[in-house]
């Protein structure tokens, strides 16, 4: 029985909890131990993650290419058009597809998708190819249905994308990922300053005593990224969420602003827009290398690839 102890994780599979008593800290233990050793991709595995973003980047084609600037198609449809995709050239999606029409970018892990793209307004997102080796690729863009960014709109998207730059350009071995959050982070306030969207400074806003301007960040710079979207989860702090980055680590980068419909704190024409950027970073000896460098992120480079995808039309894979 010792033996099982050391080699089995409770609480996954029923029959295995018959034969394993509970083993408290063990449990903990070995999944501590497991995360930390999926910290560092190998070269196989930096293979497998390259093939699911590949396939993802095809999905999010396909995707554009069904989404019309003049009418609206329901969240579902583009999430089945993903989820063909995802069938076909991978395993399946590595995590419900996140399909947010207008202000349902604004919940965070919306998977009802029983909403509809409205033109003029913005479509969020978050989707994931799963490979046939189950490793998952977790990309977010945000569209402009009709093909352009309104000028608010585009003030938004050009904050998250300095954030999203800025945490991308922080990525290389040794720096804390504390600070990869923190650096995308003040971009963020910075930017919540300038929109006039936080009363206080950027600066006042980044103390930890205050953090006022998470009412409008909702959630981390990212996560690490594997055979699991939040790969790697049990890690102790020190080794992840409180320690050093290190050269073959993938992990996103994704920040985002989000301005619920009811917030009153927010100028009307703000509120019910939700924004992400999210690509998958692989960390090299030299800095880090973007996975997902197959999609666009500057506005202008979405605008212009979103045209060019529906100029092409629908495709079966
Ligand atoms: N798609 C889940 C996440 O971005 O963490
Ligand atoms: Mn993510
Ligand atoms: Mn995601």
């Amino acid at each position: 029985m010792n033996q099982a102890r050391r080699g089995v994780r409770c609480g996954l599979d029923p029959r295995v909890d018959a034969v394993v008593p509970t083993t408290g800290n063990r449990d903990r233990e070995l999944a501590a131990a497991i995360s930390e050793l999926k910290l560092v991709k190998d070269e196989w595995e930096i293979a497998q993650l390259q093939d699911a973003i590949d396939a993802t980047v095809r999905g999010f084609e396909d995707v554009a290419r069904v989404v019309p600037a003049d009418r609206g198609v329901s969240e579902r449809l583009i999430e089945g058009v993903f989820g063909l995709r995802a069938r076909h050239d991978g395993n399946d999606v590595g995590y419900g597809s996140i399909v947010c029409a207008g202000p349902h970018a604004t919940i965070l892990c919306w998977k009802r998708n029983d909403g509809l793209t409205v033109p003029g307004q913005l479509l969020l997102m978050d989707m994931g190819i799963e490979n046939n080796h189950l490793y998952t690729a977790d990309v977010t863009r945000t569209l402009p249905v009709s093909g352009t960014f309104s000028p608010l709109q585009r003030e938004v998207y050009d904050i998250v994308y300095a954030s999203h730059q800025a945490g991308m350009e922080a990525i290389k071995p040794g720096v804390k990922v504390a600070d990869v959050h923190l650096t995308c982070m003040r971009v963020l306030a910075e930017g919540l300053a300038e929109l006039g969207v936080l009363r206080v400074s950027a600066d006042e806003a980044m103390d930890p005593a205050s953090m006022l301007y998470r009412r409008w960040t909702l959630h981390s710079f990212g996560h690490m990224l594997g055979i699991d979207v939040h790969d790697c989860a049990a890690a102790r702090p020190d080794h992840y969420r409180e320690g050093e980055l290190s050269a073959g680590n993938v992990l996103t980068v994704e920040p985002g602003l989000y301005f619920q419909p009811e917030d009153d704190m927010v100028p009307a024409e703000l509120r019910g827009v939700g924004i992400r950027l999210e690509d998958d970073i692989l960390v090299t000896a030299e800095g880090a290398v973007n996975l997902s460098v197959g999609l666009p992120r500057r506005a202008e480079e979405v605008e212009a690839w979103l045209a060019t995808q529906r100029d092409a039309g629908p495709r079966l894979p």
